[in-house]
């Protein structure tokens, strides 16, 4: 973000890549195959995608017209349409889901960076067991606390500098090659003995393995992986100008994020029943156990897992780069912090909050839930409700056209209106059993 005094994407093009940066992460490699595995496969990933197209896309765009018509971040973005009401809170739940989901993110993170380091010094080719290897890491806090620190430091000098067009060209690089390795990861996998097997699991939808659970963890799994319902796209919106679609940019990230998830679950299940594994006893671990299994397979095994947690760990750090900005804006905003404290200040409460993830699978699972099963469907829940119902129709109109068309426009209203609002409230209300 450089030129003018809160800086600027250079063009269509660094916002896209940014956002698109924002949303593909660890919520598509380590979260989606693992939430896959413990909702049943098939059904899960259908709800999944039907989530994404008619609560997701629709959000993304409610989300990116907010920020880009009032430049501001999520708070003042909504006082700024809304001066006087409550609105302003929907954004200040945005800055603490921040806060929540950066804690254990930042956990996760920081396994990937012990994976890549375990590479470079051939520790993940000393013939353990993968999981006793991922066991001992999440066995050892202060082993998971240095790496989280590590991270989130890295997280922090991004994020203090601005988001420079440094990460921009970097992502035009590595997004693509990440891409390119699940692919090859894909060759592998469907070639592997079980294969069939592995994808019959993830593409045949068995509806009775789902249940309302599954259905919430998917649309949770929507939000967290497109990375609604906490501002992070308002905040991204804001640095972004008037001339394109926010409707094609939308589609754009949506599908680029649902490719690499879907890309994921082909690699990783296929390779689950080839070795034999049972996909649902792995828990968060089942990418950390099971592509370093298939990669110990295969020729120059440490350069290949060197390249792909290298990878892995870049698309963290450009999702948690759009979690800690969030925060940040805010301060800047509304406190008139510099970029710098903001940055460090955030950062190292934000470190300090982790640290019961590092310390407990079970608090991590936790966190983890109550950010997207709970504070993302709300916090998207109540954009869409003051995108939908509460801005006046000719702003929502000018803001979606900006200065192209309003292509798409009845159709995306009707969907804030009406589609994703109901869709977040009958599944909530499900969950907490109010229909029975
Ligand atoms: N979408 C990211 C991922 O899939 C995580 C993320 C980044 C996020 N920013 C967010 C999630 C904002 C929710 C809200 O890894």
């Amino acid at each position: 973000m450089s030129g003018g005094s809160r800086g600027s994407w250079s063009g269509h093009a660094g916002f896209i890549l940014a956002a698109a940066g924002s949303a593909v992460g660890l919520g598509n490699v380590w979260r989606f195959p693992y939430s896959t595995s413990q909702n049943g496969g098939g059904a899960f990933v259908l709800v999944y995608i039907a989530a994404v197209l008619a609560v997701g896309v629709p959000i993304m765009v409610a989300e990116v017209l907010l920020g880009r018509s009032t430049q501001r971040n999520p708070v003042g973005a909504l006082r700024a349409l809304a001066p006087g009401g409550g609105w302003p809170l929907v954004g200040m739940l945005g800055v603490v889901a921040g806060f929540v989901i950066l804690s254990y993110y930042g956990v996760v993170a920081g396994w990937t960076f012990d994976y890549l380091f375990m590479s470079l010094t051939g520790t993940l080719q000393s013939g353990a067991s993968m999981q006793s290897v991922f066991e001992s890491l999440t066995g050892s806090p202060l082993r998971q606390i240095c790496w989280q620190a590590v991270f989130m430091l890295a997280t922090v000098a991004v994020v203090a500098r601005g988001v420079e067009a440094g990460i921009e060209r970097a992502s035009k690089v590595l997004m693509p090659l990440l891409v390119a390795f699940l692919l090859v990861l894909l060759g592998y996998a469907l070639t592997s003995e079980k294969a069939a097997e592995g994808l019959s699991f993830f593409l045949t939808p068995r509806f009775t393995d789902l249940g309302w659970d599954g259905v919430l963890a998917a649309l949770g799994q929507a939000f967290f992986s497109l990375s609604l319902g906490m501002g992070a796209m308002i905040t991204y919106g804001s640095y972004l100008d008037n001339e394109y679609s926010v409707l094609r940019s939308g589609c754009l990230i949506a599908s680029m994020d649902t490719l690499i998830a879907v890309l994921s679950g082909l690699v990783i299940f296929p390779l689950v029943f080839s070795f034999g594994l049972d996909s649902t006893v792995y828990g968060p671990g089942l990418v950390f156990v099971v592509v370093p299994e298939a990669l110990l397979r295969m020729p120059a095994s440490a350069m290949l897992s060197t390249l792909f947690f290298a990878l892995l760990l870049f698309a963290a750090l450009t999702s948690a780069i759009s979690l800690l900005e969030v925060v940040v804006a805010f301060l800047i905003d509304e406190f008139g912090w510099s970029r710098s404290s903001a940055a460090w200040g955030a950062g190292g409460l934000i470190f300090a909050l982790g640290i019961p993830s590092a310390m407990s699978g079970d608090f991590l699972g936790w966190a983890d839930r109550l950010a997207s099963e709970v504070m993302l469907p709300v916090g998207g829940l109540l954009i869409a409700l003051f995108v939908g119902w509460k801005l006046p129709v000719e702003r929502a109109l000018a803001g979606y056209s900006g200065a192209g068309g309003s292509g798409g426009f009845t159709l995306w209203r009707l969907c804030v209106r009406f589609v994703a609002p109901v869709a977040v409230v009958v599944i909530l209300l499900q969950k907490i059993g109010l229909f029975g």
